[in-house]
Parts: C-alpha cells; sequence; structure tokens
C-alpha cells in the first residue's frame, strides 16, 4: 500500500482517535500478536534480557503478551508508531506491567523511514517484531529499512505480521453491490504478489525470509457491527484509489446487510451471524 503524506496522517489520525478503546474491539489483533509471539521461538532462548524493537507497536500489545508467556525475561523494548495517541496509549499500559522488569521507550517514526535523531538504530536489539501495521506502508520501504537494521543487528529475527487479499472479502461484496463504483474497503496484496516482492527485496537488500498464510474468521451480529468494530480499533481509512466518502441512508444500510453474504454452516442452514474473513501473512526475516 502507498499512502501520501496526507493519507498517513489521516491514518494516523484515525488510530489516535481510537487509541483508548482499541484493545476493548481489537479482536484480530489480540489473536495476531499471540500467532507473532509465538513465531519469535522465545521458548527457546537462553538470553535473560530481550531487547526487542516493536514497529507499528499501537498499544504495546505485543511486549503485554511476551511478558506475560516469559515472566521470568527482562526486557528492552522500544515501540515505535506515526500516531501520538496509540503511543500514548502505549505508555499507559506500561504502567500496568509494573510487576516485570521493563526499560521501555517510545518514538514517533514512520516505519518507512527511521530517524537517526531518535537514535534507534545505535541500541542493538535481539528481535524485531510488527505486527499488522505494514499493510499500511510501501513494502520496499520497509525492507529497506530492516536490512539497515539487520547491518546494524546482524544476528537479529524479525517477525511481522500483514493483512492480504481475501481479508474483509464478505464487506467488500456487499459494498459491491451498494456502490460498485467505488472502493470501501482496503485493498491488500495477494500472496503471490507479497512473496514476489519479499524475493525481490531480498535479494536487493541482502536478507533471507520465510512467509507462511493463515487465515482467522470472527462472527459479527451484523455488517454494521462489522464496520463499527474497523472504526473503534482505527482502522477505517480507506486509502485505496477510488475510495470516496458515503453517506449510508437507512435504505443503503438495508441494503449492504443484505448483500453481505450469510454465515452458511455448511448445511445450507443460513445462520443469523455474519463472518468477516481476515487472511494473514507471517513473515521471518534474517540476514542472508
Ligand atoms: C492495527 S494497529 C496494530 C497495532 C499493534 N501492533 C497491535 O498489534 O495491536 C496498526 C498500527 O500501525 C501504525 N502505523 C501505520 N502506518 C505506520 C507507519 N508508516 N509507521 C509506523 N506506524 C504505523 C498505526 O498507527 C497503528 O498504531
Amino acid at each position: 500500500m502507498y499512502l501520501t503524506s496526507t493519507q498517513k496522517k489521516q491514518v494516523a489520525a484515525s488510530f489516535s482517535k481510537a487509541a483508548t478503546q482499541y484493545d476493548n474491539y481489537a479482536r484480530l489483533q489480540h489473536w495476531t500478536v499471540k500467532q507473532v509471539c509465538q513465531r519469535l521461538g522465545l521458548a527457546d532462548s537462553d538470553l535473560s534480557t530481550i531487547r526487542l524493537l516493536d514497529l507499528g507497536c499501537g498499544t504495546a500489545n505485543i511486549i503485554k503478551q511476551l511478558t506475560n508467556d516469559f515472566p521470568e525475561k527482562a526486557w528492552l523494548y522500544t515501540g515505535i508508531d506515526i500516531s501520538a495517541g496509540m503511543l500514548s496509549a502505549a505508555e499507559q499500559k506500561l504502567k500496568t506491567l509494573n510487576g516485570h522488569q521493563i526499560e521501555a521507550n517510545f518514538a514517533i517514526e514512520d516505519v518507512e523511514q527511521f530517524s537517526d535523531s531518535t537514535q534507534l538504530m545505535a541500541k542493538q536489539y535481539d528481535y524485531c517484531v510488527s505486527s499488522l501495521a505494514i499493510q499500511w506502508c510501501d513494502l520496499d520501504k520497509v525492507c529497506q529499512q530492516l536490512a539497515q537494521f539487520l547491518q546494524l543487528n546482524p544476528s537479529a529475527e524479525i517477525v511481522m505480521s500483514t493483512l492480504l487479499e481475501g481479508s474483509l472479502a464478505e464487506l467488500n461484496q456487499a459494498w459491491q453491490s451498494v456502490d460498485p463504483a467505488h472502493s470501501h474497503v482496503n485493498e491488500f496484496l495477494s500472496f503471490q504478489v507479497l512473496k514476489q516482492a519479499l524475493i525481490q527485496a531480498s535479494l536487493r537488500y541482502g536478507f533471507s525470509f520465510e512467509l507462511e498464510q493463515d487465515w482467522h474468521h470472527l462472527s459479527y451480529s451484523s455488517a454494521l457491527a462489522v464496520m463499527q468494530e474497523l472504526k473503534h480499533i482505527g482502522a477505517n481509512q480507506v486509502v485505496t484509489q477510488n475510495a470516496k466518502q458515503f453517506y449510508l441512508t437507512k435504505e443503503k444500510l438495508k441494503q449492504l446487510e443484505q448483500a453481505y453474504p450469510d454465515n452458511d454452516d455448511g448445511e445450507g442452514t443460513p445462520q443469523t451471524t455474519k463472518i468477516a474473513s481476515w487472511h494473514l501473512g507471517f513473515i521471518k526475516i534474517r540476514r542472508a
């Protein structure tokens, strides 16, 4: 996804607006954070202090999960994000983790372009993580930053999650019947396109990678509930090229609800709940 600087500001503002309630609604994000943490393989690490950089850290759910999974470890944690509101919620959350040994710092930083001034790159990190942030970014720019990060931290491991094509397909289908001329759901890279982009970046910037995919399905009471959840977590900015603001009248909402696919249980019985599908990519990167 390529965002203009205006769009990036809008994305940051949406997340900031949602920051205080984000954790109450971020069901997909909590599930995905667990997947990212498992893939770090920390159970096999004999390091007593883990030095961790979190890109697009949001409300710092990753460090919360890790301190829960590995209470005996100490942490040097840096979280970066473009949303000031999310960072301030992250700082608040860190205060609730006071039984753990965490030295944390946060910085407003763009994952596409680390600044020198924050000394981010001067520290030695063992791990770099990112969960559900890079789908908002230009992948090649992120890979360039990660390659520089690996030059400074050659033995570090990077684990990231992102969204793939097929995510929110049901909502997209419903919107197509209401307003076929415009996009109302963000477009994500397909698994194959992501893989090709990573192959090219790995050759250009000199790293090796592994890519996995998975699906996660969540149920909702209505199509409106799907859209409300996106708004509650701040992920409601549609940045696809032909996106357009749309005033959803009662009539149009009814049409949208009717066009949203039924939750079929596989035996032909439509259920009252709606399902939203999420297609996730998990990327592991190391120095080549
Ligand atoms: C869906 S939230 C995920 C937050 C957190 N990682 C989690 O899993 O709960 C996406 C986060 O990415 C941040 N983000 C989006 N684009 C970014 C960029 N270019 N640089 C840094 N952060 C970015 C947003 O501000 C938001 O906090």
